[in-house]
């Protein structure tokens, strides 16, 4: 999978994909993230990338210009399943979406700034507008990351252990159920007796009804919610 994050802050997005299970997937190659700053393909001297709204009002628009060049480069060099753009009114990103995101070749990730881009990027160039939650960055950089990290950890490959990312929570629409390591008596606290037990029917038939428990109590409406798509 490729994954190209255009940005006028390409040194925030990339400090935050180099570690971990992310820097391991790209060292393996299982993945490829480029980024690229929007800056380099500004037309003027001053390298502007912004403008005033036409109609006036507070804030700056980002120029529809400097992003159409350089994704109609990248478009030119292969084909891109996705354009993607990082916004607090799009739709809710979730678990499901990563999944379905994560069968992709090649997408590419749009991050906004200041009032956002200009409209006619949207609805000319992007095919998907995601938002992380119902709050407001000052960029879509640290949203852009967060997809990144989210796709790269479920592609094959990027975890060593195959079924890890299989029982995230989520995944099935059960949060987790919980986890211990040793020592298994620690101030007195018990590990539960069963996950000593070396039964492992028993353990998976603990675990899944700690996540349905975990569910009911914490996020009832992922039970009832099984109708979302992609
Ligand atoms: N840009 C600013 N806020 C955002 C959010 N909540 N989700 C995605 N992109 C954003």
């Amino acid at each position: 999978m490729r994954i190209d994050i255009l940005t006028i802050l390409p040194y925030l997005i990339e400090s935050s994909l180099n570690h971990s299970i992310i820097k391991r997937a790209r060292q393996k190659e299982i993945v490829s993230i480029y980024v690229h700053d929007i800056r380099d393909y500004a037309q003027n001297k001053q390298k502007q990338v912004d403008d005033y709204p036409f109609g006036g009002g507070a804030g700056m628009v980002m120029c529809i210009e400097p992003i159409d060049l350089l994704i109609s480069k990248l478009k030119k060099e292969r084909k891109y399943d996705e354009v993607i753009y990082l916004t607090p009114d799009g739709k809710k990103f979730t678990q499901r979406t990563a999944n379905y995101l994560a069968t992709k070749e090649n997408i590419i990730l749009l991050c906004g700034h200041y009032k956002g881009v200009d409209q006619r990027i949207r609805d000319n160039l992007v095919t998907r507008e995601l938002s992380i939650g119902d709050f407001v960055l000052s960029g879509g950089e640290l949203a852009a990351a967060v997809v990144t990290d989210c796709l790269v950890r479920i592609v094959p490959g990027a975890i060593s252990d195959e079924t890890s990312a299989l029982t995230d929570s989520f995944q099935d629409n059960l949060l987790a159920p919980p986890t211990y390591t040793r020592p298994a008596v620690y101030k007195g606290w018990k590990v539960p007796e069963i996950l000593l037990s070396g039964n492992q029917q028993w353990i998976d038939e603990w675990r899944h009804s700690k996540s349905v428990e975990r569910t009911r109590l914490l996020r009832p409406d992922l039970l009832k919610d099984d109708t979302e798509q992609e």
